[in-house]
């Protein structure tokens, strides 16, 4: 039986790795199996030379003016973090967990900018204290910013996050367009620029707009950042300062077979042109992103542990699963596709027996494949989800079944060193009172 053709998106992502046709898979150099015998598996892999490319194609695509911020939610590795703040990354942040990570990456906390509907009193006094951006969200949120930073003595700096009429329509995920916990419905910002104007625990910086994740539609991205400039500039006129504006950013990545890519070029033609529009002395312009910089980066990697015949398919078992990469089992897709799956062995061959691929859970939506042509698989076969470098583990129900986590691999140049130990079954004991 001769194999189908391979799947573009795959094929991309192989490119991008390094990894040569008739080849096993290699990540910056290392073999996937290399890397499987030294560290076990489950194990996700990340590279930084991919990292590094990520960063420089964003920059020279967006131009020098922009900062370009990593949304660290993507993926909390601190190596994968500090290797993007080296590469020229600011960054953005949703927890103080995050913020951990972020300092351990050589952050400055003055640099970091906080964004999230639910930012508890705490959660602000901290930020307050360390004097962090924050992204407000809500009356309610700035009303306790100005309440706890007139308590603390300090003056908290601010970003608007506005949520415009018009929903991003291209993006897989929304988050605004309508009635929204993210950001404030833009015909309530005139408001609250007044009052913040007269509090003087408050200082304005600038609007934030971010309206989904995971758009492959460049002009769609533009949109929103042009909605938000156009709104500053008509609330500048009425007297408000807003020197910062970050323009948000959910530049797609493919994940699913049959997944297009971001035309990134045309984003930085047309983001590079509404900067110029918009631009003035004071301002800075920032662009966030995290799976765009990141998912390229990553691989996962599982081994088959069983295979059956039911049926009349090919049922597998492997060593990882949905709860250490959900996303790749179709964890908040609507209709399902088997991520960008392959052969450790031989990744650029797509096989030719139907296989149904799943993990250790007690439920049937952890499967990673449905009948997918990837077989005939040997026993303890290694096997590799690609573009797993953002919302793997981080995005996971890792405590489900208590499996102990996965290990998590740095490459960098050639050299393989452990970033993330494998957790033990202890783990599952961890914080509980006996
Ligand atoms: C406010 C904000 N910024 C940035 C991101 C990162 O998005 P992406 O990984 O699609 O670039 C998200 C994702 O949910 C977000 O909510």
């Amino acid at each position: 039986m001769s194999e189908p053709p391979i799947d573009p998106a795959v094929a991309a992502a192989l490119r991008e790795l390094g990894s040569p046709d008739g080849t096993g898979l290699c990540i910056d150099g290392v073999a996937a199996s290399t890397l499987a015998a030294t560290f076990g598996t489950p194990l996700y892999v990340f590279s930084a030379a991919v990292l590094r490319r990520r960063v420089a194609a964003v920059k020279a695509a967006l131009g020098p003016r922009v900062e370009l911020l990593w949304s660290v939610k993507a993926n909390p590795s601190v190596p994968v973090t500090r290797c993007l703040r080296e590469a020229g990354t600011g960054i953005e942040i949703a927890s103080l967990g995050e913020l951990q990570v972020a300092l351990a990456a050589g952050h400055d906390a003055a640099a970091v900018r906080f964004a999230g509907p639910g930012k508890t009193d705490a959660e602000l006094q901290v930020a307050i204290e360390q004097d962090l951006c924050l992204h407000v969200e809500s009356a309610d949120e700035l009303a306790a910013i100005d309440r706890l930073a007139t308590s603390a003595g300090r003056t908290a700096r601010l970003a608007l996050r506005v949520n415009f009429a018009a929903e991003v329509q291209g993006s897989r995920l929304r988050m605004g367009g309508r009635s929204s916990r993210f950001g404030i419905d833009q015909e309530q910002v005139p408001a609250l620029l007044q009052q913040i104007a007269a509090r003087p625990a408050l200082r304005l910086v600038g609007a934030h707009v971010y309206g989904g994740t995971q758009c492959f539609d460049a002009n769609a991205c533009v949109r929103q950042a042009a909605a938000l400039c156009a709104a500053v500039r008509g609330w500048e006129a009425n007297g408000a300062r807003l020197d910062e504006l970050d323009l948000g950013g959910g530049f797609g990545v493919a994940a699913f077979h049959g997944d297009g890519s971001f035309d990134l070029a045309a984003a930085g033609r047309e983001l590079s042109a509404l900067m110029h529009e918009y631009d003035r002395p004071g301002r800075r312009w920032f662009v966030e992103l995290g799976r765009f910089l990141a998912a390229p980066a990553g691989v996962y990697l599982t081994r088959v542990v069983r295979q059956k015949q039911s049926g009349g398919l090919t049922q597998v078992a492997v060593d990882g699963g949905l709860h250490q990469h959900a996303a790749a089992a179709g964890v908040g897709t609507i209709v399902r596709r088997p991520p960008l799956l392959v052969r450790a062995a031989a990744p650029w061959a797509a096989g030719t027996t139907a296989v149904t691929i799943g993990g250790p859970l007690c439920t049937p939506q952890d499967q990673f494949a449905d009948r997918l042509p990837l077989g005939p698989l040997a026993a303890g076969e290694l096997l590799a989800v690609l573009h797993a470098g953002a919302y793997g583990l981080t995005f996971s129900p890792h405590s489900f079944l208590s499996h102990a986590t996965p290990v998590e691999v740095f490459v960098d140049d050639g050299e393989a060193r452990l970033a993330r130990h494998r957790g033990t079954p202890a783990d599952a004991l961890r914080g509980q009172v006996r």
